[in-house]
């Protein structure tokens, strides 16, 4: 660029300047006109500056979407507003009908009641840009709009791509733990604010398992979210699927809250959701939070509803989540035998751990996280251990708070191994009662019993031995006949539970049984006329 200097040896055809791109900048104290191809003339300068200005006055409309959550989109959009100006001031819009007031949005950024924002949305103006601009938030994010000159819809343009970088680096669920609810049709429910978990009590130590247990959650959920940079930097993927099964009360919820707090402590964005319908929806929602942790319970609920939700899931495990993402998606069951074996083949899921029941020594250790500082660190634990083994975390720790009240009851402010082992006692005569009663005698074995008794009956009135023995025989016979076809209904009751469809058959083999039943016992009944 070239002050106004005239260039002699420039002979060369005029430009035709309409057809250049010519920037005019404010800047210093000349006039500064373009000497390439050409020297620009006074009189061309005129003209092109007036086209510039009749350009910068044209009026356009913009619309900026701004991809993300919605609340979180709009703190970003104000966040950049304010980066860039300073201030921005809401406005009422004046219509017809009259005064519209500046709405404010309160955003929740954290689980705590002052975790809040103010941010307004709306209508609102911006230093330097003659028109007000709308600020509107959506589901799939913010929208900038408004219809503008052209020099004030760089600016916007501006707004929006700092909002977009905001979204990234400084999201208020960025390294939150956040819990997201789904509707029936496995949607995102982004009509409300997500809810954001408390998690200043929950320590990685609350989790107690036996050794292989603790070994493989260690391993294959909390070392990517503690070690994440060292997994980038030896390749090691960060998408991860991890199913976790085990009983009620072993601590999959348990390991949610963990897991929440190992990740968010490194860095991660944790969303549990309420069902695991949302997974989908969540891993689309979780492409602007990553590294994120994505935690669905109790999947045996989708996947046993439909064949559709079990290869919707597959499907999604191995495709939605493309190997460079820093995704990790944790399901829990408590049925793993709902699921379907599909889904269990190695490739689905990075890892499968079986949450086992604890031994003895993992009891003690259960024992003494609950009893904390009542119990004396040297206590001897063995008594209690040998009787909890095998329970449920859960229960073992109702051992230990039913322990806690004898010894208040006592006037005492310690705990004694006997006040647990008798609360442990207690606690193996209540669960054993919950155990579903076994059936003492099978059909197959009552209906034997019933059929000889009455056969007996008849035969001491005939009085012929010979005769018993071989009508014992024709009813074990028909036992155990009747026991294969017990077997029968069985197994389609069994599949009857996994497929609704399985029960129209259950029921036709239960009237086949029927029949052959009432065969049985019309031959029975022949067999009683000829003996009589
Ligand atoms: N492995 C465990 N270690 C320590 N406490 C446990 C464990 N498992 C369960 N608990 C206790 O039992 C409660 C219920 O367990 P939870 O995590 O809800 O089980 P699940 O989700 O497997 O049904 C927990 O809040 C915790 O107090
Ligand atoms: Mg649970």
């Amino acid at each position: 660029m070239n002050a106004i200097v005239n260039n002699p040896a420039a002979t060369v055809a005029a430009t035709d300047w309409t057809k250049i791109d010519t920037q005019i900048k404010h800047q210093g104290k000349e006039i500064v006109l373009p000497s390439d191809p050409t020297n620009m003339d006074y009189d061309v300068a005129i003209k092109t500056m007036e086209r510039v200005r009749d350009q910068e006055n044209q009026e356009f409309e913009v619309s900026e979407l701004v991809k993300g959550a919605p609340w979180d989109t709009l703190v970003a959009v104000y966040r950049a507003m304010q980066e860039i100006y300073g201030v921005v001031l809401s406005e009422s819009i004046k219509t017809f009908f009259g005064e519209i007031k500046p709405e404010f949005v309160t955003v929740h950024t954290g689980h705590k009641a002052e975790d809040r924002l103010q941010v307004p949305s709306g209508q609102m103006s911006l230093p330097g840009v003659s028109k007000p601009i709308y600020i509107g938030m959506g589901g799939n994010g913010t929208t900038i709009y408004g219809t503008v000159r052209k020099r004030d819809r760089a600016r916007l343009v501006e707004i929006a791509n700092r909002a977009r970088a905001l979204v990234q680096s400084a999201s208020v669920y960025r390294a939150k733990a956040i819990r997201l609810d789904v509707d029936g049709d496995g949607d995102l429910v982004l009509s409300r604010q997500p809810e954001f978990l408390d998690l200043t009590r929950v320590a990685e130590t609350d989790m107690i398992h036996t050794k292989e247990t603790g070994d493989l959650i260690r391993t294959n959920i909390l070392a990517p979210l503690k070690h994440t940079q060292e997994c980038r930097d030896n390749r090691i993927p960060l998408k991860r699927g991890i199913l976790l099964e085990g009983k009620y009360g072993t601590g999959k919820s348990l390991t949610s809250r963990v897991t929440a707090k190992v990740g968010t402590d490194n860095g991660w964005t944790f969303i549990m959701l309420n069902r695991s319908q949302g997974l989908k929806a969540a891993i689309e929602f979780a492409r602007e939070y990553q590294p994120c942790v994505i935690f669905a319970e109790d999947i045996d609920r989708a996947a046993d509803r439909e064949d559709e939700d079990v290869n919707d899931l597959v499907n999604m495990l191995d495709g939605l989540i493309s190997k460079d993402m820093e995704m990790m998606v944790v399901l829990t069951t408590n049925h793993i035998e709902k699921i379907d074996r599909a889904l269990l083949r190695p490739g689905r899921f990075d890892a499968v751990i079986s949450i086992d029941a604890p031994d003895a020594e993992t009891a003690e250790r259960i024992i003494r996280v609950y009893a904390g500082k009542l119990l004396s660190s040297d206590a001897d634990l063995a008594p209690v251990g040998e009787v909890v083994a095998g329970m449920i975390p859960a229960s073992i720790r109702e051992v230990v708070e039913r322990a806690k009240l004898s010894m208040l009851t006592e006037g005492r402010t310690s705990l004694t191994v006997d006040d647990l082992r008798i609360s442990a006692v207690g606690m193996k005569r209540h669960v054993a009662l919950l155990e579903p009663k076994k059936a003492e005698k099978t059909s197959a074995e009552q209906f034997a019993e019933g059929f000889i008794g009455l056969i007996g009956d008849k035969l001491s009135a005939g009085d012929d031995v010979a005769q018993e023995s071989s009508l014992h025989k024709i009813a074990q016979g028909l036992a155990g006949q009747f026991n294969s076809t017990n077997k029968k209904i069985e197994g389609v009751s069994m599949r009857a539970t996994m497929a609704a469809g399985a029960a129209d058959k259950a029921a036709n083999v239960a009237n086949e049984a029927a029949s052959f039943a009432k065969q049985a016992s019309d031959k029975a009944d022949a067999i009683l006329a000829e003996v009589s």
